[in-house]
């Protein structure tokens, strides 16, 4: 018996079909054998002490750029393999050119020619003696290519991904079977050879289907590179590492010269002295650093049968559940309102610490009066309308102060949001 699978995103069919149901491709699936006839290789099995095996931890090799060593968990592991996925345009060339100038690089591109990565690299002003260039896109010759000199490389980048294809399956280059199958011999080669190799990965906002989603399972380590093009702001999260944890960000800002490191925990305020209704900022912590974001908030009444819900920066249906707290508790009519909810700086907050501020956002525009002065929110929401404590509170509200916070509202001294009520200035 055999079966189908569409070459571009991998589904599966017991017959053939001209017409993918799931991406649309025509012309895409491809008959497959059930039973592999490659055999596999056969193993003898074998055990080893834990306390006997070395770690790789003294061998990582660092970039020197400090944002971005914090991210991975202080540096590459030889042979691992690590995606930086982000959206086209976002700066993911920008930042491994400017990361990688103190390190031998093998830089593989089929997204632009070696005058334009030089020209790139002249103008950042980085040190281009230490990048040997490649516009070579088919895999097998990529690999045995480097195999010759593997030693003059400290690192590999690929970029991206999506040009690189391999002659032994079928699809375009960018397809899932191509994108798995250029992968694994990666994945393979860096093992064997103990060198780290990025991978470049383009994603849409929507998460297009051929997307390097598929990969996120077969690397070690997965970096995105986020912020809105309208924003200089770009931050750098692991959302996955097998050498080290997820929780540290990078932060950087675009500018004329490139990206430029960001170390000031205020830098995503913009002005810190005007003060207006629907405005507050937040206190959270990502990795161990205590950060400050300005939320803003728009609510006017609406003419519309459904009123908008228009949000930027947090998820969603947080928004939502943090609105049906506020109905709850303090019994605005909001569904005769449009909200607008942004956060400043183009930048999106996971953490739930930013609730308890976006709750008093919320209520200030509703009041159209405005907070006080020097007003920080640090605090997590029940559905009770409770203020949770959040992890490293006492660490926020420190930092907070030093940097000149005067009015701090947290679970110390907010144990329910109804007491926000007094909080506002005309
Ligand atoms: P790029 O690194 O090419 O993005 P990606 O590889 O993610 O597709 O960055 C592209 C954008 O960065 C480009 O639109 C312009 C901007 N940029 C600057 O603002 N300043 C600079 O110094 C550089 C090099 C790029
Ligand atoms: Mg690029």
């Amino acid at each position: 018996m055999s079966f189908y699978i569409c070459s571009n995103c991998g589904y599966g069919s017991g017959s053939w079909i001209g017409k993918c149901p799931d991406c649309g491709q025509w012309n895409t699936l491809k008959q497959q054998q059930e039973f592999s006839s490659e055999k596999h290789a056969s193993q003898t099995f074998s055990s080893t002490s834990l306390a006997k095996v070395k770690t790789y931890a003294k061998k990582r090799l660092s970039t020197g750029t400090f944002e971005f060593d914090r991210v991975l968990g202080g540096g590459f592991i030889p042979g691992s393999v690590t995606l930086i996925t982000g959206e086209p345009g976002i700066g993911k060339s920008t930042l491994l050119l400017q990361i990688l100038g103190k390190i031998n690089t093998l830089y593989v591109s089929g997204e632009e020619g070696a005058e334009q990565v030089k020209d790139r690299v002249t103008r950042l002003k980085i040190n281009e003696k230490k990048f040997y260039f490649s516009n070579t896109q088919q895999i097998e010759a990529i690999i045995k290519g480097i195999k010759n000199e593997v030693d003059n490389y400290q690192i590999i980048v690929i970029d991206s991904i999506q040009t690189v294809y391999s002659t032994k399956v079928d699809g375009v280059a960018g397809s899932v079977s191509q994108l798995k199958e250029v992968t694994a011999q990666l994945i393979s080669f860096a093992k064997k050879a103990e060198i780290p190799i990025i991978l470049v990965g383009h994603i849409t906002k929507e998460g297009e289907i051929a997307g390097p989603k598929t990969l996120e399972h077969m690397v070690d380590t997965v970096i995105s590179f986020e912020g809105e093009k309208i924003s200089h702001f770009r931050i750098l999260r692991a959302t996955k590492n097998r050498f080290g944890s997820t929780d540290e960000i990078g932060i950087f800002e675009m500018s004329g010269r490139g990206l430029i490191e960001v170390k000031n925990p205020l830098a995503f305020l913009q002005d810190t002295k005007t003060i207006a209704p629907g405005m507050a900022v937040v206190g959270v912590i990502e990795g161990k650093r205590p950060l400050f974001f300005e939320i803003q908030t728009l609510i006017s009444p609406t003419i519309l049968a459904f009123p908008r819900r228009v949000v930027k920066g947090i998820d969603y249906n947080k928004i939502l559940l943090l609105l049906a707290v506020i109905r709850k508790y303090f019994g605005f009519p909001l569904d005769r309102y449009d909200i607008y909810l942004n956060v400043v700086g183009g930048v999106s907050i996971k953490s739930t610490a930013a609730e308890l501020g976006i709750i008093a956002s919320l209520i200030s525009s509703f009041k159209n009066k405005s907070l006080k002065k020097n007003s920080l929110f640090i605090g997590e929401i029940g559905l009770l309308g409770e203020t949770r404590k959040v992890i490293f509170e006492e660490k926020i509200i420190t930092e907070g102060r030093r940097l000149g916070f005067k009015n701090i509202y947290s679970s110390r001294n907010t144990k329910n949001i109804k007491e926000l009520k007094n909080i506002f200035i005309v």
